[in-house]
């Protein structure tokens, strides 16, 4: 793809992704908190008209005043507001984005020879199918495991599976992506295939004056709560091509499986928060995690064999050959420029954590740089300090 083009597209869909995202998650979280929040209803009218439950709000300049009926009221409220492109507008630009960047570009973004020698098409095809196939695999257990706790169990498990899966076929910035992606595309899908089919029986049921089903809404609910605490693994993944000392770790699948743990222990924290509860030992439990995490990613200073001293002069013809290609000019990514010495000396520590610390860089090794030129990187920035 034209690389004008391809930075036109990234800014609309990334601007429409995040925008769409926020509104999704934003409605997901208030209506999580409303849901755990209500209280019986204080008026006798109400409970006599089918309220199970009320929550009062004050925000944007005045009280709101929500209830939740037991499964109908007695008229069919108009208008009645729907929660769904919020949630598809999400996954389509997402995908979109996936698709300008990851498999258009994908000799240099979703393959790593390093890792696995995938043909273009074969990266393509198999982060294609993996999404997929995690969304099959998911509703199957959905339809088959009536215990939540064993599919917790169970969605940990393939979680790991598919972290691990991710990391032995592509590029690790990309591998975290493909993981946030089949979970994104799992917590879309519960919206398309599960919530809003539900949804719609309800309300015919309504317009048909005969009792709902309770079955499908139960299901649309334990969908719901699952997306719950979906939602900030997905983001860490959305976020994580930032941090190369995490994709880029020695088990970075490993330490994906963690942090989606902590991550979802902290939705158990504010969800337990909004039923009145205050359990202090969860964030307390996930700060250590954290910590210890911190402390397993640092990088090993003592491990580096400072041999021969190293000069620049030995540097700078391996960064022109394997990093200035992209990092010079006006164009390059990030305003990272590596073309002369100065700027090399001035990136020292960038240059250490992308191309030494992790092989971040160059992306999917492009430029074919070898491990005894990391090395020599790797003495040189030691001695230089
Ligand atoms: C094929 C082109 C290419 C090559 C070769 C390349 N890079 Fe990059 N580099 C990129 C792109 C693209 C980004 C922006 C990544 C993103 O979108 O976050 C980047 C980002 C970076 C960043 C900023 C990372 C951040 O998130 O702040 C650093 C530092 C960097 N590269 C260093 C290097 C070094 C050192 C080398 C050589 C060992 C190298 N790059 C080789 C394309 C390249």
């Amino acid at each position: 793809m034209d690389p004008y083009l391809r930075d036109v597209l990234d800014v609309l869909l990334r601007m429409l992704h995040v925008v769409a995202g926020i509104a999704w998650i934003g409605a997901s979280f208030y209506f999580v908190r409303l849901d755990l929040a209500l209280r019986a209803p204080k008026r006798r009218e109400d409970a006599e008209a089918g309220v199970a439950g009320e929550f009062w709000g004050v925000h944007g300049g005045g009280l709101y005043h929500s209830q939740k009926y037991r499964l109908t009221p007695a008229e069919m409220p108009e208008p009645l507001h729907w929660f769904k492109w919020e949630a598809y507008t999400t996954w389509l630009s997402g995908f979109a984005l996936m698709v300008v960047l990851y498999y258009f570009d994908a000799e240099v973004r979703l393959v790593d020879t390093g890792t696995a020698d995938l043909e273009q098409w074969q990266a393509v095809a198999l982060s294609v199918g993996g999404i997929a196939v995690a969304w099959i695999v998911y509703d199957v257990l959905c339809r088959t495991v009536r215990s939540q706790f064993a599919l917790a169990v169970l969605g940990t498990a393939l979680v790991a599976l598919a972290a691990w899966g991710a990391s032995e076929l592509f590029s690790p910035r990309a591998a975290y992506l493909q993981v946030g992606v089949m979970l994104g595309t799992i917590m879309a899908a519960n919206v398309f295939f599960v919530i809003i089919p539900a949804h719609r029986k309800l309300v015919s049921a309504m317009e048909e004056k005969r009792e709902p089903d309770p079955a499908p809404l139960l299901e649309a609910k334990n969908r719901s709560v699952h997306n719950n605490y979906l939602t900030l693994p997905v983001l860490f993944t959305m976020l994580a091509g930032h941090f190369a000392f995490v994709f880029g770790a020695d088990e970075a699948w490993l330490v994906f499986v963690v942090i989606a743990l902590l991550t979802a222990l902290v939705r158990v924290f504010f969800n337990r928060w909004h039923t009145g509860r205050r359990e202090w030992w969860i964030p307390a439990v996930a700060a250590v995690g954290v910590l210890a995490l911190a402390l397993w990613l640092q990088p090993d200073d003592e491990a580096r064999d400072v041999g021969a001293p190293v000069s620049i002069d030995q540097i700078q013809p391996i960064v022109a050959e394997r990093c200035a290609t992209c990092h010079s000019g006006i164009a390059a990514p990030l305003g990272v420029r590596l073309g002369t010495r100065e700027e090399i000396l001035t990136r020292v520590d960038d240059i250490e954590r992308q191309a030494v610390l992790t092989e971040a860089m160059p992306p999917g090794n492009a430029t074919g740089m070898t491990e005894s030129e990391r090395e020599l990187l790797a003495a040189w920035i030691a001695q230089s300090r």
